[in-house]
């Protein structure tokens, strides 16, 4: 008997995760792959931080810790609330888990129910939709253009919340195309959540200390406190710090769903890993500075990479402001490809993995990752160019 759930049946394997490992596979068999596909910085973990997970290692921090995260951690995640996102967050609302990703997952599955609709900006995030089709509820997408800067209106809200509507799920800067939302359209958009009570509100600051261009980041929970007590905002270390492999995300929102969350969690994976909440501490408590330098290379790098883009025929991208993600346009290369999951391969064949715009909800295009170092950004530009001309 080998038949998996229906629940597995509705979701698919991550478009991303695919292509990554198929660039790990075709260079394991000796051929020369660029990857742009993932979404990982990729400076090291900064030395503070490893001596902290080293520190906690010999220290014997090495047995289950609270199913929520060390009392530490939970200070420190809400510090991090506080003076990096304007979040007064009570410690007691504050959970930790394995990953970002794990508290999403977490906080959906223990929301939805069949028949329940999620509101989803296109394109989107891998994850999202298949976490709700996983939970049995309906994805709603509202679509975005690049010329709306990959932003949702007050408008198109409005139009798309029904009686099931249960979520809307916010990512700014977002993964794929770095859109970014400013308050006033945070405001805009939680002066119509505010007539909709039953909607929950998924705030996915992530990328929060990646902005390219100035001013504060605005987050909802700040912006429309008549909402505030139905945001989880979500946040990190992984994209922030360079420690995608340590697996620690933090989260904040009302108590109950906190504590649905950390029931969820207590049967999924238990605690976060000890080692890696340590090392979470030390890059919340320690240092934020050298995160300036970081951003500055990031901007450095979107701008060659947008400036490389928009000089190859029948290839545009916009200016993302934030993450580290440009969403490529391809539209006029479609009748020669037929879609953008062919281009992908394509240019794989050529040497470079990104991932097809299908893959995030969108079309006719495709993401690159300018989370590489500046030759190898420059040697895929250069091989891209080559493979569509
Ligand atoms: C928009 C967004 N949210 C959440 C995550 C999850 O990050 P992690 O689970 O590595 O902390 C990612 C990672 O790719 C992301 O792009």
């Amino acid at each position: 008997m080998t038949d998996t759930s229906t629940a597995l049946a509705r979701i698919a394997p991550s478009q991303t995760t695919a292509m990554t490992d198929r660039a790990m596979e075709l260079r394991a068999q000796g051929l020369d792959i660029i990857s742009l596909s993932v979404g990982e910085p990729d400076f090291a973990t900064p030395p503070h931080v490893v001596a902290a997970a080293k520190a906690a290692l010999d220290a014997g921090d090495t047995k289950y810790t609270a199913v929520g995260g060390t009392a530490r951690l939970k200070q420190a995640a809400a510090l991090h609330f506080e003076r990096d996102l304007g979040i007064a967050a009570p410690v007691s609302q504050v959970t930790i888990s394995a990953g970002g990703k794990q508290a999403i997952f977490h906080a959906l599955l223990a929301t939805l129910d069949p028949g329940d609709e999620v509101l989803i900006p296109a394109p989107w995030w891998v994850s999202y939709p298949e976490i709700v089709r996983f939970a049995g509820a309906t994805v709603v997408p509202i679509q975005t253009t690049a010329a709306g800067g990959f932003r949702i209106t007050a408008e198109q809200l409005e139009a798309a919340i029904t009686p099931q509507t249960r979520w809307i799920l916010l990512n700014s800067p977002g993964n794929p195309t770095g859109a970014t939302y400013p308050a006033e359209e945070l405001r805009a958009l939680g002066e119509v959540l505010a007539r909709h009570p039953r909607v929950l509100v998924m705030s996915d600051d992530i990328y929060a200390p990646l902005r390219y261009s100035s001013g504060d980041h605005a987050t909802i929970a700040v912006e429309c406190p008549a909402i505030a007590d139905r945001v989880l905002t979500v946040s990190g270390v992984s994209k922030s710090h360079a420690m995608t492999g340590f697996r620690i995300g933090v989260a904040t929102g009302p108590q109950w769903l906190i504590r649905a969350m950390e029931k969820l969690q207590s049967h999924s994976s238990g605690n976060p890993c000890s080692i890696s909440q340590a090392a979470a501490v030390a890059a919340f408590e320690g240092p934020q500075d050298f995160l300036l330098d970081w951003r500055d290379r990031f901007r450095a790098r979107r701008d060659r990479v947008v400036a490389a883009v928009n000089a190859i025929p029948g290839l545009s991208t916009p200016v993302p402001d934030g993450a580290f993600y440009c969403m490529v346009d391809a539209a006029p290369l479609m009748g020669r490809f037929g879609d953008d999951s062919a281009l992908a391969l394509h240019l794989l064949e050529h040497g470079v993995a990104i991932v097809a715009a299908s893959g995030f909800g969108g079309k006719d295009g495709f993401r690159i990752s300018f989370a590489a170092d500046e030759a190898t950004l420059e040697e895929a530009l250069r091989r891209i160019a080559k493979a569509v001309t």
